[in-house]
């Protein structure tokens, strides 16, 4: 608690810092002020709190509140002058960072048929989530990927990438995720424009896919060492399809249903060094048990609807809603049919967490794991 005209938060624990103001310290710390230094025992109990503390705020985006403000973007901007048409997530605990969630970044970023992005390159990590429309493509380091509804695509840090929809196809939205805050907060970001704004496509169309994409089996004579998936592009049918099929192996998760996570083939690791996402499937009928865990999450609906209660409260979700769950925000999920699967994409900061050694979770152990509503 901040006391007199200084912070001092002090707390009646032992081994936690409680040090009473006198007029002797007060001096002291306006002393160590003008040496731009500070004791402290003053801060410790706000710079180290018992658990973690998130600043972001539990949000359901509606997707039938935003889809007609996207649509609108077209008119209002062209993507040469904006560089990327996009709607992003502004998390109201984390405007200052532009972040939708912790230190993760989303936004919906549409394309006309015809238009064209300039390519680009950044050290950020970035993904796509196909929402709607048809003819959309990426070209990351000169491979091309053809885009279709609830493909997950990946423009992973470093590399050069330019996205458009074909003259051919319909107006497309998708979801950008990206670690824009991480990356800035690591003050380690650089932004590149291609000295060509536009790159050769260098290899066969969906190349990637091809050589990386079957299961249980690699190409022979193909080396990989790059940080992130050779396999740049997940499409939904194969993904839909496995779900379904580790259904048939497994009981599930108490707390995620049928859980499977896009790996780096050539690692079984995460797809990206700090990002990771996975698909879930929510059975008929199926209401998970709450935990909570280290890690931020942003989650969009591939399929079904239903509701999840975050720290709480309940946010009812459809198809292509997002909504987020901060860092060690309890959480569960509910699938609202008794008839049909609900699907929930997610993707997060795991690989940070896991190779920092930062990953906890916990389970809500008490109303048999479920939690009560703070708010209706
Ligand atoms: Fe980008
Ligand atoms: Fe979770």
């Amino acid at each position: 608690m901040a006391t007199g005209r200084r912070e001092n938060h002090r707390e009646d624990v032992a081994g936690r810092a409680n040090v009473e103001d006198t007029p002797e310290l007060l001096a002291y710390y306006d002393e160590l002020e003008n040496l731009d230094a500070g004791a402290l025992w003053t801060v410790a109990n706000k710079i180290e709190p018992w658990q973690p503390k998130s600043s972001s705020v539990p949000v359901l985006w509606r997707y039938e509140d935003l889809r007609r403000h996207v649509l609108r973007s077209v008119e209002l901007v062209s993507p040469e002058k904006a560089g990327r048409r996009v709607i992003y997530l502004n998390n109201p605990g984390r405007r200052e960072q532009a972040a939708a969630v912790g230190w993760l970044y989303s936004g919906l970023q549409v394309m006309h048929p015809g238009e064209v992005a300039s390519a680009h390159a950044h050290s950020a990590s970035a993904l796509r989530f196909i929402m709607e429309g048809k003819g959309a493509y990426t070209i990351v380091d000169g491979h091309k990927l053809t885009l279709g509804a609830n493909d997950f695509v990946l423009t992973p840090n470093g590399t050069w990438h330019e996205h458009g929809v074909s003259s051919d196809g319909t107006p497309c939205i998708w979801q950008d995720g990206l670690d824009i805050p991480l990356v800035n907060a690591l003050e380690a970001n650089f932004y590149m424009v291609h000295p060509k704004m536009q790159q050769e496509v260098g290899h066969p169309v969906d190349d990637m896919a091809h050589a990386w994409g079957n299961p249980g089996l690699r190409p022979a004579d193909a080396e990989w060492a790059r940080g992130y998936s050779p396999l740049l592009k997940y499409e939904w049918g194969p993904t839909y399809e496995a779900l379904q099929r580790y259904g048939k192996a497994t009981d599930g998760s108490p707390y995620d249903g049928i859980l499977m996570n896009y790996v780096n083939p050539v690692t079984g690791g995460p797809v990206m060094q700090t990002i990771g996402a996975s698909m879930q499937m929510l059975r008929a009928g199926e209401a998970t048990k709450a935990h909570r865990h280290t890690g931020s999450f942003i989650y969009q609906v591939a399929k079904g609807s239903g509701h999840s209660i975050i720290d709480g409260k309940r946010f009812d979700w459809k198809e292509r809603d997002i909504f987020c769950v901060p860092s060690w925000a309890w959480h569960e999920h509910v699938n609202g049919s008794d008839s049909d699967d609900a699907c929930l994409f997610t993707f997060n900061d795991l690989p940070v967490m896991r190779s920092l050694g930062l990953y906890r979770e916990e389970a809500y152990g008490d109303n048999q794991g479920r939690q009560p509503l703070t708010t209706s």
